[in-house]
């Protein structure tokens, strides 16, 4: 059939996978990434315990690698991330709290810097929200406040002038107490004038479980002059799946798909992995997985064909 970034193309949206580097050496993995996406998000190659390992040492090769991959095969870039509570080395969390600012912005400066012009958007902030709404504490807000962000979001604009600058975060596709903590957050930035583009909602969805305000949370992000993504979609189930679940999960990737599809400004869809077997979920979620849309020896599910149909 048509592949998945042709058709996500022709209604003006993207569709994209997440790479790590040892999927580069998977030629199963990288001829379905070729073939069917067309944005790549670095899965761990980008973040900071990579990029920046001990303090003032940078290390961009495994995120180079990634950036030449998807040059290589058309494909845009979605930079991940500049500033996380995790995957972040222990130096930084040692840092004496006057210090940490200046190590957030040095940090982005360089990064955001390296990549100028191969990205297209970054998630500046990765995970600021608590379930409630209220900011994550963290070396970052411990150190400087709530105002981490904004210094984050200018200080990448700073450097990279023509990214897509993005705040990210998990359980924000619905409408709760966490959404309307971002929506609240970024209200306020927009109207101080902080250089913000997008909100990514993560999407890691369990089978049945798509939120019913998932479209409607999009469109109050978009109606402040904001772009929003699906940035790290999967769905996942117990394994070994059955087919029920298998069922489910190509109804939940379709009402996904057609949610981006229904709202302006929704820019594209990105899933966490290529397929089951490289998926992040088993070994985050022990006893889950199955939660991509292909299976362990990457052959399309039903919620690949799901999603072609909805695209
Ligand atoms: C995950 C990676 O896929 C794993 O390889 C790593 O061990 C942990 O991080 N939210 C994010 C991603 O923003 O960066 C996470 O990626 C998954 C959850």
């Amino acid at each position: 059939g048509t592949a998945l970034k042709t058709l996500a193309e022709a209604k003006g949206i993207y569709f994209g996978t997440a790479l790590t580097q040892s999927n580069l050496s998977n030629s199963t993995i990288t001829a379905i990434a070729g073939a069917q996406f067309d944005m790549v998000t670095p899965g761990n190659e980008m973040k900071w315990d990579t990029t920046e390992p001990s303090n003032g040492s940078y290390n961009f090769g495994p995120g180079d690698a990634i950036v030449s991959f998807a040059q290589s095969h058309n494909m845009r870039v979605r930079g991940h991330n500049l500033v996380w509570h995790s995957q972040l080395p222990g130096w930084v969390s040692s840092l004496p709290s006057n210090q940490v600012q200046g190590a957030m912005e040095a940090h982005i400066t360089t990064e955001a810097t390296h990549y100028k012009g191969k990205v297209y958007a970054w998630d500046v902030v990765n995970e600021p929200f608590n379930e409630d709404g209220s900011l994550r504490a963290d070396a970052f807000s411990n150190a400087m406040g709530s105002g981490y962000i904004a210094d984050a979001l200018r200080t990448a604009h700073a450097a990279d002038p023509n990214a897509k600058l993005y705040l990210n975060d998990y359980n924000i596709e619905g409408q709760n107490a966490k959404s309307d903590g971002m929506y609240k957050l970024v209200s306020q930035l927009k109207a101080q004038g902080v250089p913000i583009d997008g909100v990514g909602l993560e999407s890691h969805f369990i089978v049945g479980q798509v939120p019913s305000s998932m479209r409607a949370n999009m469109q109050r992000f978009t109606a402040l002059g904001l772009d929003v993504a699906v940035t790290e979609l999967d769905d996942r189930m117990q394994t070994p799946a059955s087919s029920a679940n298998l069922a489910q999960q190509a109804t939940d990737y379709a009402a996904v798909v057609s949610n981006c599809l229904a709202v302006s400004h929704c820019v594209g869809v990105s899933q966490w992995g290529v397929g089951d077997a490289d998926s992040w979920i088993p070994g985050a979620f022990p006893g889950q997985g199955a939660a991509t849309m292909y299976d362990n020896n990457y052959q399309p599910k039903p919620a690949y064909n799901a999603t072609a149909t909805a695209l």
